[in-house]
Formats: C-alpha cells, structure tokens, sequence
C-alpha cells in the first residue's frame, strides 16, 4: 500500500473527486448529477485518499463555529469498504482539524454509518434530518 492523502490537485483528479461523491452519496438515492456539490466546496477543505495513485476514498472538512469543525460527504468506493481506508480519511480529517485548534468535531451520520462513526470514538447526540424524506441521520460528536 502506498497511500496518500490530499486535496485533488489537476482537473481530472477534481472530476473524480466529484464523481465518488455523487456515485457513493447521490446516485443510490435517485438524485440528479449536481446534487452532490454545495456552496461549501468553496470554502470547505477536501481529502482524497489516492492508495498507489489510485482514489479509494472522499471527504470534506468544513468550519462549523468557534472551535468546531464538521466533516461531511465521507465516501469510500464500493469496492473498497471494510478495508481501512474510512478510517484513515477520518483520521487525516480530524488531525487537520486538531492542527486548526479545533477540539470539536461533528458529524451527521447515515443511519447505516452509524457504528463506524461509534467505532472511530463518535458519540451519537440526537436523531437529526431525514435526507430526500428517506435517510435518517443522527447528529454525532467527538471531541478530541
Ligand atoms: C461508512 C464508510 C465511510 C466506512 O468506510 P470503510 O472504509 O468501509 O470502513 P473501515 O474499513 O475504515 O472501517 C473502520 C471500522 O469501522 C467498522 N465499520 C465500517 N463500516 C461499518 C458499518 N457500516 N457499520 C458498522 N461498522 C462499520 C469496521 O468494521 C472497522 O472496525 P475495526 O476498526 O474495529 O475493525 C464506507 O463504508 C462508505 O463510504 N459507505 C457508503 C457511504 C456512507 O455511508 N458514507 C458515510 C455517510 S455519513
């Protein structure tokens, strides 16, 4: 394993990016091409996880107030579950927060993510929104 993990630097590597985000997040849930991009792209940090220059993995860092950070659109390929790399995203993602001198970290998690997020020392505070009226998410915390 090589692994390398950092913001996607040339065109093809950002459509990539994008890609993982709406086959992983969007497409499953029937939405269009576009729905898996917001306003805060342009602010927000973003991870790519290339393992031999090949990406396995996605997520966004964003500011989320004082001393708190929020990680959003964690995605792993399909092929690709159950084989460390959400973890080591996460880990990446929350050292650059740490390195910010954040000391809060909040997630909302997919029902079905849940326990990764347990696993990865994640407290689970409340039952939150219902994405597209379907996926139920739960607001959950760490800090550090
Ligand atoms: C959820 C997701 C990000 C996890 O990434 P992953 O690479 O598959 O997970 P890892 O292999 O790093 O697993 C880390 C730990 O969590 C556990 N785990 C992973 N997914 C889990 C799940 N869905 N439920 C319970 N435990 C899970 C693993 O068993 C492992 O435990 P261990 O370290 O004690 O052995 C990934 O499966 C994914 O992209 N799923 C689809 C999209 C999604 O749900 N994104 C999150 C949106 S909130």
């Amino acid at each position: 394993m090589s692994i390398e993990i950092r913001r996607p630097v040339t065109p093809k590597e950002w459509e990539n990016y994008y890609d993982m985000r709406y086959n992983v997040l969007r497409k499953p849930l029937n939405q269009p091409l576009g729905s898996e991009r917001n306003d805060g792209d342009l602010s927000g940090r973003h991870f790519a996880l290339y393992d031999n220059q090949i990406l396995r993995a996605i997520a966004r860092l964003d500011s989320a107030g004082e001393g708190i950070s929020q990680v959003r659109f964690v995605a792993v390929h399909p092929d690709s579950q159950g084989k460390g790399y959400g973890r080591l995203i996460m880990e990446a993602v929350e050292g650059s927060s740490i390195k910010s001198g954040n000391r809060k970290m909040i997630l909302h998690a997919r029902d079905y993510a849940l326990d990764f997020y347990v696993r990865l020392g994640y407290n689970k505070i409340e039952k939150s929104y219902k994405l597209y009226d379907v996926l139920q998410h739960y607001l959950m915390e760490k800090i550090y």
